[in-house]
């Protein structure tokens, strides 16, 4: 195992993903733990120390147990972590107001088992070049004993040391961070070849850790879960139930602006083939009801989130054996939630599943994905034996159809989006790219269908008619956070137009958004 030592970067997460990219098993503890517990790592193969978003000279700055350099494990400090190694060793370190920050690129110097033979491009001179990402203000001025030089740029003359006879390296860059282009060879370089890990390490071995320390946290007490059918929620159920069976009960609320037959699927899927406990609540009316009349759609929201969680509370009070609360938070939801309780968060949209269910239920949270990043997560339900259909689904917003249909919600107009909705979805995944040989739903990261509740003049047969428009919307994004429309075969777009327009008694105009965010969002609303 690896242990990682976390001194408060926002990034301590990607070193752990990068070493579990590697093949071997981490876990991450505070920057301060004991000497012996240090000491009590059985199989413990290497150490990581963190960046920090402090400066080694703060008040409060951590210290690294001494017994890290004791262990006689390889350790690698990054950043503050590289400071840490210096100062605590015997070399100078230098406070500087002067924050350097972004891209640079890196002098590899003479031989070191972590740099050999890893470069972006050589000097003219024949140096090897790293392009990579700083963040820091402090510096390492004078390298401890033992230590030789390993990395240099202009402002930074000592960017990387070693001391390869005790198996200690740091770098001041971060090569947890995918700017950092060589970052993965590194990790594979320190977790494989100088601590010696195997690199066998994988899913279904964290499958198996994942079940203990579930088994451990809870004991012998119940646990319910709010299942939406969305991944992260069917991933953790499914890992849950896996580690407790029917200690573990799910409650599906059903507001009635799911998909077409989701509901029949999440209970087709969980209760019907895996075997979980599930209480299925039908609680459209009592949305819909709620919903009558509201026409702003962070009104809408609110309303839906409020519900939603008025009828889970309501769930689990019936539920009295219930200790824990186990939800699929996974750790981009970590990193924005703290973003949004510093004040980061710019309030755009409100997402009502973030921020989660509230603190008067009493219950311990259980979060068993909190580690880990979506794509993770993905492979996991698959590894858990989730259909890869559900697991690499496109994501659903909370409020499902709420905000898909513009405006005040009816029944009727989520019945006839629901439709259109999975024409456009089948002919999606129906439709194969000749060039990448994937069909166009793998091809996009989200796509949908949104109800325009205004009517337009259309001809069908010798009839004129008088219906209702749907837009159809797909993205390609990687982070939601700024996305571009797809540029969809126009085969696909008219065959699909024709199939609604065709099918779907009601709609008599089909359109396709074409508006990148930003400055449109994704959602309409
Ligand atoms: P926007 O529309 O903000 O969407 O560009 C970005 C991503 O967030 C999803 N989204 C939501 N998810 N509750 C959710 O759970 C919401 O209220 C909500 N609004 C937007 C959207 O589907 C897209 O993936």
């Amino acid at each position: 195992r690896i242990l990682i030592l976390d001194y408060g970067s926002q990034v301590t997460q990607l070193i752990a993903r990068r070493v579990r990219e590697a093949g071997a098993y981490c876990e991450i503890h505070p920057g301060d733990v004991s000497d012996e517990f240090i000491r009590s790592q059985e199989g413990l193969k290497g150490i990581i120390l963190s960046g920090s978003h402090a400066s080694v000279y703060a008040d409060d700055a951590l210290q690294v147990p001494a017994a890290v350099f004791e262990a006689g494990v390889p350790v690698l400090g990054i950043c503050y972590g590289m400071q840490a190694m210096a100062r605590q060793l015997g070399g100078v370190t230098e406070g500087s107001d002067k924050r350097e920050f972004g891209y640079a690129e890196v002098r590899a110097h003479g031989h070191t088992k972590l740099l050999d033979g890893i470069q972006d491009f050589a000097t003219a001179e024949g140096h090897g070049m790293l392009k990579v990402w700083m963040s820091h203000g402090d510096k390492v001025t004078a390298l401890p004993p033992g230590f030789k030089l390993m990395a240099s740029t202009p402002t930074c003359p000592i960017a990387g040391m070693a001391d390869e006879d005790r198996g200690f390296y740091a770098v001041q860059f971060h090569p947890e961070v995918t700017h950092t282009v060589q970052g993965a060879a590194l990790f594979q370089r320190f977790v494989r070849d100088i601590c010696g890990c195997v690199g066998d390490w994988n899913m279904p071995d964290y499958v198996e850790e994942a079940i203990a320390n579930i088994r451990e946290q809870v004991g012998d007490e119940e646990v319910i879960l709010a299942l939406s059918g969305g991944v992260d929620s069917s991933v953790a159920a499914a890992l849950i139930h896996q580690a407790i069976g029917d200690k573990l009960t799910c409650v599906f609320v059903d507001h009635g602006l799911l998909r077409l037959n989701e509901a029949e699927q999440v209970m087709r899927t969980f209760a019907d083939n895996m075997g979980l406990k599930i209480i299925h609540i039908d609680a459209s009316d009592r949305f819909l009801g709620k919903l009558a009349g509201v026409t702003d759609p962070e009104a809408k929201r609110k309303i839906i989130g409020r519900e939603f969680v008025e009828i889970f509370q309501e769930e689990a009070a019936k539920l009295s054996n219930a200790r824990w609360l186990a939800q699929g938070t996974i750790y981009p939801d970590v990193i924005e939630s703290a973003a949004a309780k510093s004040g980061k968060a710019t309030g755009i949209k409100s997402h009502h599943n973030v921020g989660g269910l509230p603190e008067t239920l009493n219950l311990k949270l259980l979060e068993p994905l909190r580690e880990l990043f979506k794509d993770e997560v993905r492979k996991l339900g698959v590894a858990l034996g989730l259909p890869p259909a559900m697991v690499y689904r496109h994501p659903f917003p909370g409020p499902g159809l709420g905000v898909r249909i513009l405006g005040e919600i009816k029944r009727e107009y989520a019945d006839l989006l629901r439709q259109a909705d999975a024409i456009f979805i089948e002919e999606l995944r129906n439709t194969v790219d000749e060039e990448t040989g994937k069909n166009w739903y793998d091809l996009t990261s989200q796509a949908f269908t949104v109800f325009l509740p205004v009517k337009s003049v259309g001809v069908m047969g010798d009839a004129r008619t008088y219906e209702y428009v749907v837009a159809m919307r797909a993205v390609q994004t990687t982070d939601f956070m700024t996305a571009d429309w797809a540029e969809l075969p126009y085969s696909l777009l008219k065959r699909t137009s024709g199939r609604i327009i065709n099918e779907v008694r009601g709609i008599n105009r089909v359109t396709y958004d074409v508006s990148s965010k930003p400055p449109a969002t994704i959602e309409w609303e």
